[in-house]
């Protein structure tokens, strides 16, 4: 059995240990959504992460509804990321870059116009704006024209992401955003060959894939799915059988990578209708799994053990903690997080969690 410290390849990425850090928005971007020295610092602070997956980066104006994110389609935001990608490096670490669409959670105030989804629907409860909450806007119903458009989108991000030097990507499929919005059935009402059966709800996934990978490589691509979690309004009826054939697709497009948040228990992630899926994919998959949500070291090894997963990813746990790789392998005790500055802006919160040997002395 493989241990956290062993080291793993996910594709053309070698990592040193199985303990990764999971993608995690903190809005310091500011407005034109370019990261900064500040971002740089945060990062560096964690680069002993086995993997850094960055916090979800916008892949356009259109996509990006978060305020204070991060994008990568201007030239600004790839110089910007790439002190941030070179910091890392030199630290001895290696960063993927998340890469995000929002559909129909992006609201208009944040300038990308009226949102697109794959289904003329409103999403649940409130979309984040400089303003403050505002309730969801009715999204439009993506065209042929603006999927083409949307997939173009992604593979330019994701070539801007290798020319920032990132080692790579991921794909954001989870938590109730764009490509969630077509995988899954409680948010994808189409009735052309993007909607209805499994396969039509894959294709949206297959094309933003396939892109990517012709531009940047497919051993550079992973993808995050969140299929066991009902959130923001997207759920699916039968997980097993649309996940199993999700693992299915990717193992057929040769994605070396996926990483699952799969709570068991109501959490942070919001309420959890079914078992986590990862053991029924990991029969169809053969490619690396990163599981994720909730999780501690003994849990890790515990999915280790029974060969659910090859690394875990943690959250929580490296915002609060910069040196938790260092704490993990000494058993030292664990920073608490102050969930008040997640997206508050600035450094408090960010970038002064003590390091192990600042709080010995402190
Ligand atoms: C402040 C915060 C920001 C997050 N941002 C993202 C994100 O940008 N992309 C993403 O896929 N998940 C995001 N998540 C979810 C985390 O990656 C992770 O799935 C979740 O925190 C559960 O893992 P944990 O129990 O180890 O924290 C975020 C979570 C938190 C708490």
């Amino acid at each position: 059995m493989h241990g956290l410290f062993d080291p793993l390849r996910l594709g053309a990425i070698e990592l040193p240990n199985r303990i990764v850090m999971a993608p995690l928005t903190r809005g310091r971007a500011g407005r034109e959504a370019v990261p900064n020295a500040l971002m740089a610092a945060y990062y560096v602070q964690r680069a002993s992460a086995g993997l850094i997956i960055s916090e979800a980066t916008g892949i356009s104006r259109e996509g990006l509804g978060w305020p204070n994110a991060p994008g990568l389609w201007s030239d600004e935001q790839v110089a910007g990321w790439q002190r941030v990608a070179q910091d890392v490096h030199r630290h001895g670490g290696r960063i993927v870059a998340q890469l995000w669409h929002m559909g129909r959670l992006v609201h208009p105030d944040l300038g990308g116009g009226r949102p697109v989804s794959s289904s003329a629907m409103t999403a649940p409860d409130h979309a984040h704006t400089y303003e403050g909450n505002k309730p969801y806007v009715r999204a439009r119903a993506a065209t042929r024209e603006d999927i083409r458009r949307i997939v173009a989108d992604y593979a330019r991000a994701a070539r801007n992401a290798i020319s920032a030097g990132f080692d790579g990507v991921q794909v954001h499929g989870a938590n109730g955003y764009l490509i969630d919005q077509f995988l899954r059935d409680a948010a994808n009402h189409r009735r052309d060959e993007y909607g209805g059966s499994i396969d039509n709800r894959l294709r949206f996934m297959t094309e933003v894939l396939e892109a990517i990978g012709a531009e940047i490589g497919m051993d550079r691509v992973g993808i995050r799915f969140s299929p066991n979690v009902l959130v923001q309004g997207v759920e699916d009826g039968d997980p097993i059988a649309l996940f199993g054939a999700v693992a299915k697709r990717l193992e057929e497009l040769r994605v070396p990578w996926i990483e699952l948040r799969e709570p068991r228990l109501p959490t942070s992630a919001g309420s959890v209708p079914t078992d986590p899926v990862s053991p029924a994919m990991r029969h169809i998959y053969s490619g690396r799994i990163v599981i994720n949500s909730d999780r501690d070291w003994a849990g890790a090894r515990r999915a280790f053990a029974e060969g659910d997963a090859d690394a875990v990813s943690l959250g929580r746990l490296f915002i609060a903690n910069p040196d938790l790789v260092r704490r993990i392998a000494v058993g030292a005790p664990l920073n608490e997080g102050d969930p008040t500055t997640y997206y508050s802006g600035g450094a408090a919160g960010y970038i002064d969690y003590p390091m192990l040997d600042e709080a010995r002395a402190a």
